[in-house]
């Protein structure tokens, strides 16, 4: 069975703000923005919601793969910052698209998000490939979907300076395999909860009337140092594992499409796997950090390029808090 992207879209806000802009209500400046980060804008929400963007890209995803609403068997969601705690983004998105024999659930792995849900979607069509008699033809939407601005703390320049908000989305099929290898070949993933505190933000405490507790809202609080160093040694080892499940070489991969966090982060991974920054395509320096919804963001600019082209070998690869760290490679 191959699990084949038939179809992408994705969907960002429509304010852009520019680091000048930023620089003019706080103490920051877009030299020191892009010198750090390579980020030059980003998208904030206004209008926006969260289960909009994802609408948004999952309508032009479906209709770039020519599939159906009706004809998903599953949707599944990687967001940390839903409009609501219940129900879900994945049956919100469900109900708006009318997507009615989808099931449909979220996924939370911050900025690895959509590889974790993205590898979920791929083992859970396999499954149901394998225990239904009609087979193959099985079909999932996976959405990588965030409104980050509402969980920046907009006084703290080292943080809010790096998000934005968007939404990116793909149609994952299960095909018969052919004679061609065609669809995802390598998949790894990596957790580090140990390690978690070091990018976090903290959920409502308990608020009961036997537990009142003041404490002031919270906001993302990352050690930027160490999520760099995480980074920069973990996203190349994960790649170099799902290179090698895939029976892969390094030079054999056409493009490295990785969370956009920070260009340097992309330089040195390119670095570490001795390849060149031409096969790193980089939007960050328009979105900034959209955490789960980067990877697909990214994914559907370049298509939409024409950067992709049937046989093209692609790495996926995401990481972020938990500390969490995957890597999906495929044959397009
Ligand atoms: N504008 C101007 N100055 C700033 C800003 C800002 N926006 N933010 C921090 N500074 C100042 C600090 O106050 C500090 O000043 P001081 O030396 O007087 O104390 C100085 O700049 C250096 O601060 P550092 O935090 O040490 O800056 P650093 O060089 O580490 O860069 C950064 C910060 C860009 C976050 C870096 O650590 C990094 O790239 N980390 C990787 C993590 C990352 O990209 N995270 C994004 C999200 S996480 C994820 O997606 C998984």
């Amino acid at each position: 069975m191959n699990m084949v992207i038939s179809g992408t879209g994705s969907a960002v806000p429509k304010l852009l703000v520019t680091n000048d802009d930023l620089g003019r209500l706080m103490d920051t400046s877009d030299a020191w923005i892009q010198s750090r980060t390579g980020i030059r804008n980003r998208r904030l929400a206004v209008e926006e919601t969260t289960t909009g963007l994802a609408v948004g890209a999952s309508l032009e995803a479906l209709a770039d793969a020519g599939i159906a609403a009706e004809d998903l068997d599953l949707i599944l969601a990687a967001t940390v910052t839903p409009d609501q705690f219940l129900p879900n983004l994945a049956c919100e998105v469900q109900g708006a698209l009318g997507a009615s024999g989808a099931v449909a659930f979220d996924v939370n792995a911050a900025c690895s998000g959509f590889l974790f849900a993205l590898d979920t979607a791929a083992l859970y069509l396999k499954n149901l490939c394998e225990r239904t008699p009609d087979g193959a033809d099985r079909t999932a939407l996976v959405i990588g979907a965030e409104t980050l601005s509402k969980i920046m703390d907009w006084n703290d320049r080292s943080t809010c300076v790096l998000f934005g908000d968007g939404a990116g989305a793909a149609v994952l099929r299960a095909q018969p395999s052919g004679s061609e290898k065609r669809g995802i070949r390598g998949m790894v993933q990596r957790t580090d909860g140990a390690r978690g505190g070091v990018l976090s933000c903290r959920n409502r405490p308990v608020n009961h009337p036997y537990a009142k507790r003041q404490e002031p809202p919270a906001y993302v609080s990352m050690d930027g140092q160490e999520v760099y160093r995480f980074a920069v040694r973990t996203v190349p080892e994960t790649i170099r594992e799902a290179v090698d499940q895939a029976g892969f070489s390094m030079a054999d991969i056409d493009l490295f499409l990785l969370h956009q966090a920070n260009l340097r982060i992309l330089e040195s991974v390119a670095k570490r796997l001795k390849q060149p920054m031409e096969k790193f395509p980089v939007n960050l320096d328009e979105y900034g950090n959209t955490s789960a919804a980067s990877v697909p963001i990214l994914l559907d600019d370049v298509r939409k390029q024409g950067k992709i082209k049937e046989g093209s070998r692609i790495v996926l690869a995401g990481f972020g808090a938990g500390l969490t760290c995957g890597a999906t490679v495929l044959v397009w």
